[in-house]
């Protein structure tokens, strides 16, 4: 090669290298934008998150054509709560997620706070067609300048329809569907098709109580019933209703069930989810029930509901892992917050109880690579002590019939969170007053305390969830369930097992599964 042609061809390397490194500014490739969000301190590696700023109450869930939708309250300018859309993503799974384009803006009506979606199979609403049923979405909206200039008739209820499976929305031109006559909080709307009836019913929280409204078009609304003004826990205010059927474990009886959401007012402090079992009879809603009961008794498990149109009836609840006290407080700095893991609802009778069950849905066992099993016995008061690199990502699972006994997840930095079951006082706590960043917010140390009374004897499976900021506790299958954040500044990679009992105690198929990040 002369040096003419030597030039040229350094001249031409010299090229492609530019405009390789320009196409790689101008256009990262999906896949390094991700894995880029995905390393931020504190993100989730398996729980849905938003790309970037602010979110709360998952929205408009809804399966149709193979497709899981998750709506959800979003505000796209701040890692604070600011004027509510719709963000959105879809998944064949509900495990691995598609970030989607904003459903749903603010307009003219207000903001738009929480509700459901359904899939109008007869096109009772006339939005489409029969043979191109419309999905309807069903929110509230919130107008911020009345509730600023002190009216209290600010929430309104309102649909918008899409005819292409959720790409894309247009609201209804006559909306408000559902006016205010001077109730404060008027929030929420679930609304699903109730056969044997033939009509739409819509759940809606007015304060304290919980309202249903029937429609045959989705458009004219009328009320049917109130519930819950003198039952239930009413240490703040109701919001996010659901309710459906579910057959009892083992039998052919079914009950149904109520899901309320209060704030504040629940049993660990600020946000939770309580339920009610009862019967419907296509108009009102009943229960005798004398006790508060909680889905969840952990601080972050807020606004959950459940998939409407799932291919077999199954019952999948996903709910907002954050609590309204410290939500716009937690220490991350691109996005702020999570979902729960997708969890499945049954209905078992425990003992003398009919118990709400919640448990991770079987899809999420795709992504967990289970770690070998083994037996671990440990001597009455005595410890085991496992390094384990991956415990900030992990699905902890044995089965034990001991009720008296401590785990703690440790980092170098000596930082712990620390579980226990405290069979003198049934109750399973948690003590994240070490675990990491806590100074945030005041309470955020508190010992989270549930009471584990009505636990049946012999073995039962604990199953502990980590993802990074969040601990998933999971005991008899889900009899018995708490969700917390936690922010440790170093990984934990040490788990701890303490037998505080005067016996040996077993721990049969013991693993712990790493679990695959999801991008
Ligand atoms: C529950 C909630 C809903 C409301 C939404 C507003 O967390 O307060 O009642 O619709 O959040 O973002």
């Amino acid at each position: 090669m002369n040096i003419k042609d030597a030039l040229k061809f350094c001249f031409l390397v010299l090229l492609i290298i530019s405009c390789r490194n320009k196409e790689a500014q101008q256009e990262p490739s999906a896949n390094t934008v991700k894995v880029e969000y995905y390393s931020e301190a504190y993100r989730p590696q398996f729980h849905f998150t938003p790309e970037k700023k602010w979110m709360n109450d998952p929205n408009g869930l809804i399966y149709n054509d193979g497709i899981f939708h998750l709506f959800y309250q979003y505000y796209p300018e701040d890692i604070v709560w600011g004027p509510m859309h719709w963000g959105h993503a879809t998944s064949e799974d509900l495990i691995h997620w598609t970030h989607k384009p904003i459903a749903l803006y603010p307009d003219e009506h207000g903001y738009i706070f929480s509700g459901s979606a359904v899939l109008d199979k007869q096109n009772t609403s006339g939005l489409g067609t029969k043979d191109n049923p419309p999905l309807v979405a069903i929110f509230t909206y919130h107008d911020s300048d009345a509730e600023k200039v002190g009216r209290k008739d600010y929430q309104t209820q309102g649909i918008a329809y899409s005819l292409d499976n959720g790409a894309s929305w247009t609201k209804y031109e006559g909306n408000p569907v559902i006016g205010n006559d001077g109730i404060k909080d008027f929030r929420d709307p679930k609304v699903f098709w109730h056969d044997e009836t033939k009509q739409w019913k819509m759940l809606l929280v007015a304060g304290d109580h919980l309202q249903i409204w029937n429609s045959s078009n989705l458009k004219e609304w009328e009320k049917a019933s109130e519930f819950g003004k003198q039952q239930g826990a009413h240490g703040g205010v109701w919001e996010c209703p659901d309710m459906f059927e579910l057959q009892i474990e083992g039998t052919d009886e079914t009950k149904w069930v109520l899901l309320i959401s209060i704030n504040p007012g629940a049993p660990n402090g600020g946000s939770g989810t309580q339920y009610f079992i009862g019967d419907f009879d296509g108009n009102t809603f009943s229960s005798d029930q004398k006790s508060n009961r909680w889905i969840d008794w952990g601080t972050d498990n807020y606004a959950g509901v459940t998939y409407n149109n799932t291919p077999q009836d199954d019952r999948i609840f996903i709910g907002w892992m954050s609590n309204w006290t410290y939500a716009d407080d937690t220490p991350t700095e691109k996005w702020r917050s999570a979902m729960t893991l997708p969890r499945n609802l049954g209905l078992q009778k425990i003992g003398d109880n009919l118990e709400l069950i919640s448990y991770p849905i079987e899809n999420f066992e795709k992504v967990v690579t289970k770690g070998s099993k083994k037996e671990v016995a440990i001597e009455p008061a005595h410890k085991e002590v496992i390094p384990y690199k991956g415990l900030q990502q992990s699905d902890l699972r044995f089965t034990t019939s001991s009720r008296d006994f401590q785990l703690v997840f440790k980092n170098q930095i000596e930082e712990k969170l620390i579980m226990s079951l405290d069979p003198k006082r049934s109750e399973f706590l948690i003590d994240r007053s070490r675990s990491g960043k806590i100074d945030f917010q005041e309470d955020f140390k508190n010992i989270i305390k549930m009471p584990v009374d009505n636990l049946p004897n012999g073995e039962i499976e604990f199953r502990i969830i980590t993802d990074r900021s969040s601990v998933e506790i999971f005991i008899n299958k889900g009899q018995y369930v708490m969700t917390a954040q936690i922010f440790p500044n170093t990984d934990y990679d040490e788990l701890v097992i303490a037998n505080t009992s005067d016996v040996l105690m077993k721990l049969y198929d013991f693993g712990i599964g790493e679990v695959e990040g999801v991008w």
